[in-house]
């Protein structure tokens, strides 16, 4: 890293200095923030990342009318997790008929004619705009001021990101000159193609998501629950449309996005005024021409009525306008032939079938492989290798096979057969039940798979080991110094080559090994969450930890339940299902289709030895059953602020465990508020209503773990 003002002692930072710091730290943590809380997947040390917070908080109190209101020292904990509010739109946000040619165009525009009973010469203007690939949102305005923000949703209800929205430079929040005193402004949220190869590139350096195409990047980036990190997003907007108004906005849809600009908003500037078939159709080609050169993504054109009265008078069908239409560019096509078709697997084990072809120019871009998606699409359209086959391009997105040429098969040409083990570790690749995709049920020793289930092994709720986050898992993958969960736990013996490792002093060595050492011992729980089995989520894990109480029970029944699966299928005998299997499919919660997840994981050789490798290292817990006499159970209680030594998510897993429920909000049926450091309203609330409150030692007390937990952050 080149050297910044990050290196100066905050005392002699310069003002400008200063403000540029916090905005670089307010999107710095709220990206650590983002990939620790919702990604469960920190990328940097506790230690570092604390730095971080300090040094902005030591910036801040030096520059107090430097705070941004994105700083996150305005922001306390972890953002919940749950979904958006609901907003019910007050008019519905309608979608677009679609015209694929030029006939359909035609077509629209005499049914127009039609319905509105114009002469032939009658001219009809039209404005004719990009059709901006993002995703639509409204916003509300009453009294001129930015009050609600909601996406599109399924048109009639949304979801409020209001607060996501205000951190747009595009959209105002306040808006004068004549504004009706409700005013809804619909329009397209969107990212540049530059912005989103660059949000990529950071995302892939920092080991995290990456978006498809720019236009799920906006989606995603917009629906955050963290707003700093939609405030760390190059996101932008595009105003096009209104919902509900009280008062008359212009007489013509020109006239309109003219008062949108005047208001402050962007327009897109090659929105045109156009009379006609032919005038559309101009527009139409010499937008698709410069369509490669456009710094976002479009998909086609939108062709309005530019009279807001007839626009009035045409009304709806079902859920489009009759007055618009959507003109989708045509997707580019080129015939060329398959010379192999590879397998692809994916970081989950999906295995995706790829044609690899010879090299053939579509739309000014040379494409040399296609999906062919997977196999029910190669059976479907009988695609085979030598095969002369139309691919197409349609936008960003990756090359398709379309169809085969039959006439120009070669003779002994012979159909494909999908492959049923993963060309990467010969594992099993299943298909479950309902689903398009085969996948590998090699996970854990899966090459194409390792690092995300490492990654998701060491992840908060399951072996939650600090300091081990994407980059370092990468890195000692990629050097070898771990290949599965168990050499995690045997990485001291490697501890001369990392301690040779830039970036890993003394110190922050001792602290991994610290950190791996605190996890030797884990709940069942965890540990079989953590083997990342396909649909083993948290609670299947627990109810598995549940049913068969410990690990060896657990191991046992799957085995026998697989055998007798096995007995089955040899017999072709229906029916008679063993004691083990119907055990376990009878765990309510767990249905044929996750158990046959979780038999497919047993009956790899390789899952085999790698959990009882595993099992070497550490040391399982049996499942506590919650015991009545817990002073928790039956209890209601709250937490709030931050606790030194374990997460809410464990705080919460460890008071459910034990039989009280956990609340979000305090009221006077809470019978225990838990009160970490910093916390806020919540404490007040309970000293208010006269709840008992617990502090840390004796929260730690009541769930019997006094002094065993250490401190965390
Ligand atoms: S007008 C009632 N104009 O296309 C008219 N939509 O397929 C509502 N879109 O959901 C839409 N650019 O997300 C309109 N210039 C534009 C547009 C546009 C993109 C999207 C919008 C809408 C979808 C309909």
């Amino acid at each position: 890293m080149k050297p910044t003002s990050r290196d100066l002692p905050v005392e002699d930072l310069a003002e400008k200095e200063a403000a540029a710091e916090l905005k670089a730290l307010a999107a710095e943590i709220a990206q650590h923030d983002g990939a620790y809380h919702q990604a469960d997947a920190p990328l940097i040390s506790d230690a570092r990342y604390d730095a971080l917070r300090r040094r902005n908080d030591a910036i801040e109190a030096r520059f107090p009318n430097l705070v941004r209101p994105d700083s996150p020292s305005k922001r306390i904990g972890a953002p919940a997790v749950s979904a958006f509010a609901k907003v019910t739109h007050a008019r519905p946000m309608l979608s677009l008929n679609n015209a694929f040619n030029d006939e359909d165009v035609e077509e629209f525009l005499t049914r127009i004619r039609r319905f509105l009973g114009l002469g032939e010469d009658e001219p009809v203007e039209m404005v004719a705009e990009p059709k901006i690939d993002g995703l639509s949102i409204s916003l509300r305005y009453e009294d001129g001021k930015f009050i609600q923000g909601a996406t599109r949703g399924d048109g009639q209800v949304g979801e409020d990101v209001t607060a996501n929205l205000r951190t747009l430079d595009d959209i105002p929040e306040t808006i004068h000159g004549g504004v009706p005193r409700v005013l809804e402004v619909r329009g397209e949220v969107y990212m540049t193609r530059d912005d989103f190869a660059a949000l990529n590139a950071r995302q892939e350096q920092a080991g995290e998501k990456v978006f498809a195409n720019p236009r799920n990047a906006a989606a995603g980036s917009l629906r955050q629950k963290d707003v700093a990190i939609t405030a760390a997003r190059p996101l932008r907007f595009f105003a096009y449309a209104w919902g509900e108004v009280s008062g008359p906005v212009a007489e013509t849809h020109w006239g309109f996005l003219e008062r949108l600009r005047a208001w402050g908003f962007s327009i897109n500037p090659l929105a045109r005024l156009v009379s006609g078939l032919d005038g559309l159709l101009a527009a139409h080609g010499d937008i698709f021409n410069r369509r490669a050169d456009l710094p976002y993504d479009i998909d086609g054109m939108v062709y309005k009525v530019n009279r807001l009265d007839w626009q009035q008078r045409l009304g709806q069908v079902s859920r489009a306008p009759r007055w618009a239409i959507a003109h989708k560019f045509p997707a580019e096509q080129a015939m060329t032939r398959i010379d192999a078709i590879d397998i692809q697997v994916g970081r989950t084990g999906a295995l995706t079938p790829v044609a690899r072809l010879r090299p053939v120019t579509v739309g000014g871009v040379v494409v040399s492989n296609a999906t062919l998606h997977n196999e029910d699409e190669i059976a479907r359209k009988d695609v085979r290798v030598g095969d002369r086959v139309i691919i197409q391009r349609a936008g960003d997105v990756i090359p398709q096979v379309v169809s085969v040429v039959p006439d120009q098969r070669p003779k002994n040409s012979i159909p494909y057969v999908f492959p049923d083990t993963c060309p990467e570790c010969q594992s099993h690749a299943v298909r479950e039940e309902g689903e398009a995709v085969r996948r590998c049920t090699g996970g854990l020793v899966c090459p194409a798979q390792r690092l995300e289930r490492l990654r998701h092994f060491v992840s908060r709720n399951a072996f939650d080991i600090e300091g081990l986050g994407a980059r370092h898992m990468q890195t000692f993958l990629a050097d070898g110094l771990i290949e599965t969960p168990a050499d995690i736990f045997r990485l001291e013996h490697k501890a001369d080559q990392i301690r040779r490792r830039e970036g890993w002093g003394g110190k922050s060595v001792d602290n991994l090994f610290a950190a791996i050492d605190q996890r030797r011992t884990i709940s069942l729980e965890r540990f079989i969450y953590a083997l990342g089995i396909r649909q083993v989520g948290q609670a299947t894990a627990r109810l598995l930890a549940k049913q068969y109480g410990g690990l060896a029970a657990w191991r046992h029944a799957m085995e026998k339940a697989m055998e007798k699966a096995a007995d089955q299928a040899a017999d072709g005998a229906a029916g008679g299902e063993s004691e083990a299997y119907a055990e376990l499919v009878n765990i309510d919660g767990i249905g044929p289709l996750v158990a046959g997840c979780i038999l497919a994981f047993f009956a790899e050789d390789h899952n085999r030895a790698v959990l009882d490798d595993l099992a070497g290292q550490v040391e399982v817990e049996d499942f506590v059953q919650a015991s009545a006499t817990s002073p928790l159970s039956g209890k209601t209680i709250v937490l709030t602020g931050a606790l030194s030594s374990m997460s809410r998510a464990e705080a919460k897993a460890r008071a459910e465990s034990l039989g009280a429920k956990v609340a979000g909000g305090v009221s006077r049926k809470t019978d225990f508020v838990v009160v970490g450091a910093d916390a806020g309203s919540k404490a007040r609330k309970a000293a208010d209503l006269g709840v008992a409150t617990l502090d840390e030692a004796q929260w730690l007390e009541i769930i019997g773990a006094g002094g065993s937990y250490t401190r965390l952050r």
